[in-house]
Parts: C-alpha cells; sequence; structure tokens
C-alpha cells in the first residue's frame, strides 16, 4: 500500500515512486495511462484551457483562493493557473504516476498534491472547506450510484459557503467510454439533481473539445455553480 499525499505535506516527496503495488485496480488502470504516452496524446489534453479559465472568471476569486482541482492528472490547467498570480492550488488524484508528473513539471510551492480515491476518500476527509472545486473529466468516471453519492456527498462538504464548484463532464451526446472505461453522460439538469438545492447554476454551455492529436471532436456540457452561504434564502 502507498503512503497517500497529506494536503499539508508541501513536500513534494510524497509523491515520488513507490516500489510497492497499487492500491487499487483503479489506481492502477491510471498510472499506467500516463505511463502509456507523452500527455499531449491523451484524449482529454488540452491546448486551449479558455473554457475552464473564462468560468473560473466568473467566480471573481482572490488569488489566494484555494482552488482544488480534482482527478487533475497532470493537466496544464495548473501552469496557466499559477501563470495568472493563483497561489493555492490543489491537485489531486487517484494515480500517483500524474501527480509526480505534474510536481515535476510545475514545481512551484502554491501547489499541493493529494493521492486519494473520490470514491472511497480517506486523506480528502481531512481538508478544510475550499472556494473552487474543479472538476474537468472526472466524475462522469463513476457509473455507479454509490460512487457518485460519495462523491457528491464529499463536495457538499467540502465547499465552502459562498464557494464555486465546475463541472464540465461528457454531454448527453458524448461518448459512452473513456480511456477503455464506460462513463456516464450529464446534462445540467444532473448536475443540478445531484448537488441540491444549496447550489445556484451561476453560467453554462455545451462545449466541443477537439483532441488536438487527432481532431476528433469529443462533447462536454461544463457548469459553475455557487454555493449559497449558511442562512440565506434559496
Ligand atoms: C480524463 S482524465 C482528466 C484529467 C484532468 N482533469 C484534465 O482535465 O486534464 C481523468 C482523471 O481522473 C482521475 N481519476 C479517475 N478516477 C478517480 C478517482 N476515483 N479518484 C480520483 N481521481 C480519479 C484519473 O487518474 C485521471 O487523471
Amino acid at each position: 500500500m502507498k503512503d497517500k499525499c497529506n494536503i499539508n505535506d508541501k513536500n513534494k516527496n510524497c509523491c515520488t515512486p513507490s516500489t510497492s503495488e497499487p492500491s487499487s485496480n483503479l489506481q492502477a488502470h491510471w498510472d499506467k495511462t500516463y505511463l502509456s504516452k507523452p500527455q499531449e496524446k491523451l484524449g482529454w489534453y488540452e491546448v486551449d484551457l479558455s473554457a475552464t479559465l473564462n468560468l473560473l472568471a466568473k467566480a471573481s476569486l482572490k488569488k489566494d483562493a484555494h482552488i482544488f482541482i480534482v482527478g487533475a492528472g497532470s493537466t496544464t490547467l495548473v501552469d496557466e493557473l499559477l501563470a495568472l498570480g493563483y497561489t493555492n492550488l490543489t491537485a489531486t488524484d487517484i494515480s500517483q504516476v500524474a501527480l509526480e508528473l505534474l510536481a515535476k513539471r510545475v514545481d512551484n510551492e502554491g501547489v499541493s498534491y493529494i493521492v486519494d480515491d473520490l470514491t472511497n476518500p480517506t486523506v480528502l476527509e481531512d481538508i478544510e472547506p475550499v472556494d473552487f472545486w474543479l472538476d474537468r473529466a472526472v466524475l462522469h468516471f463513476f457509473t455507479e450510484k454509490k460512487a457518485q453519492d460519495t462523491y457528491f456527498d464529499l463536495l457538499k462538504r467540502k465547499v465552502k459557503g459562498g464557494g464555486f464548484v465546475l463541472l464540465a463532464e461528457f454531454s448527453l451526446t458524448g461518448r459512452t467510454k473513456c480511456s477503455g472505461l464506460p462513463v456516464r453522460r450529464y446534462s445540467i439538469e444532473m448536475y443540478e439533481k445531484h448537488l441540491g438545492d444549496q447550489y445556484q447554476l451561476i453560467t453554462s454551455f455545451d462545449y466541443g473539445y477537439v483532441k488536438p492529436s487527432t481532431g476528433e471532436v469529443r462533447p462536454y456540457v461544463y457548469g459553475v455553480f455557487g454555493k449559497r452561504v449558511e442562512g440565506e434564502m434559496g
């Protein structure tokens, strides 16, 4: 069993390679995926991150706001956010390999790393509530109700009142598989149903992601939601 990275541990050594066996088949799948090809060839690699960055801008966050990137993989969104001056980022993922790649590339103290499973969280249970929960192409892998319930339960407890959630998953016209795994496709109404009354839709759009290495278009639905502060009327 690998040690999991702790949110308060700024020491990137928590993400150095381990010689022990991966803790789950899922972790092994994603580790292998990130080892199998350069990130530019991955089916979710983005050159143009403006869809996410434009939604993030809607939140008018302070530069030290805690931006919590779930299933971050080795995303270059982290590099972009650092370049924009954000200083308090967390990247969490089930794949230690992905976070190692990310940590080596960005090498910046403004980023913390947590290896954990969003559908069976342990270290994630200990984090303080965050300002912005950012999920691109992660939730749609959770095809079982129990996994979806665990994910949304964690999200609801870990986003501050007055905080934000960005969900960007395959839309109802999107693919039924990604990275060899089945996916559950989403609409804005499905996001709203899962999030419940405490979360208010700020804006949403359909988005055709173009895979740079092949030109294939993959339809996503993006939505950003604000969490009401305690006691605020709906
Ligand atoms: C399609 S990739 C998207 C990566 C990144 N969000 C991006 O947009 O580039 C899905 C990511 O979710 C991670 N992931 C899958 N299942 C997970 C789980 N149960 N808990 C945490 N991360 C998970 C994978 O390791 C992978 O990095």
